[in-house]
């Protein structure tokens, strides 16, 4: 005997529900940010800013690559804790963290990355364009890859790659994070406004954290 509509509408429910939570079949990509201890600030960003399910999208896009930039928790570090405190609220999870995660997202690669140095090779004009919609600069200098930001203000250097699915790989950031002048900006717009223009002036100059 089929069981009441009640039961089965609960359980459909049920299913949907933990499957939209989990994201049923994830990639290993999603799997390994999700449960290597390295990623914890990362992923919860990705969580927090509803980019997760966007993420894991771009993993399931056939016929094309995609490369994926990591920090570890330790290159957060660069941001200083100021910025850090700002750009993990609530709401500028969403306005503004979630820029910084495009600016570590390439789709539409033309052969699958394998190694670092394969990032030079994959670049044109020596840049790979963003999910943010700006460039990355690769450049190899002896058997080192640096990545720069668009106008090189920020730089990194990575050595590790991991081919986590087909045509998918994690460029894992151990030495910092890169951040993209304009989202630099946006960030410090955000979190640092300049006081009202009609405000008198102050005696004390305003210091901006580095980061
Ligand atoms: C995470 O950190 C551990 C310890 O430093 C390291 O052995 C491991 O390779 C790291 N994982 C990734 C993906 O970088
Ligand atoms: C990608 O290819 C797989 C295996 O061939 C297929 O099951 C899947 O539906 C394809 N996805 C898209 C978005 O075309
Ligand atoms: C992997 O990407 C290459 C080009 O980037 C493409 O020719 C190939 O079909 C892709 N493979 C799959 C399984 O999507």
């Amino acid at each position: 005997m089929a069981a009441p509509p009640s039961t089965s509408c609960v359980l459909l429910v049920a299913v949907l529900m933990s499957c939209s939570l989990s994201l049923c079949s994830s990639s290993n990509l999603l799997n390994i940010l999700s449960t290597d201890r390295n990623f914890t600030i990362l992923y919860n960003a990705f969580y927090q800013s509803g980019e997760l399910q966007s993420l894991e999208e771009r993993t399931q896009v056939n016929g094309t690559a995609f490369v994926f930039f990591a920090p570890i928790d330790g290159s957060f570090v660069d941001f200083g804790y100021e910025v850090m405190e700002c750009i993990t609220r609530q709401e500028n999870f969403k306005n503004v963290f979630s820029q910084v995660l495009r600016y570590f997202q390439v789709t539409t690669i033309k052969r699958q990355v394998n190694t670092v140095q394969d990032l030079a090779a994959v670049a044109v004009d020596a840049k790979l364009w963003t999910v943010l919609g700006q460039p990355i600069q690769v450049f190899v200098s002896g058997t080192e890859v640096i990545l720069a930001n668009e106008d090189g203000t920020d730089q990194t250097v990575v050595t590790k790659a991991m081919v986590t699915d087909t045509n998918v790989t994690l460029i894992v950031l151990e030495k910092g994070v890169l951040l993209s002048s304009q989202v630099r900006n946006q960030i410090m717009n955000t979190c640092f406004p300049p006081p009202p223009e009609s405000a008198p002036p102050s005696s004390m100059p305003i210091a901006l954290p580095y980061y």
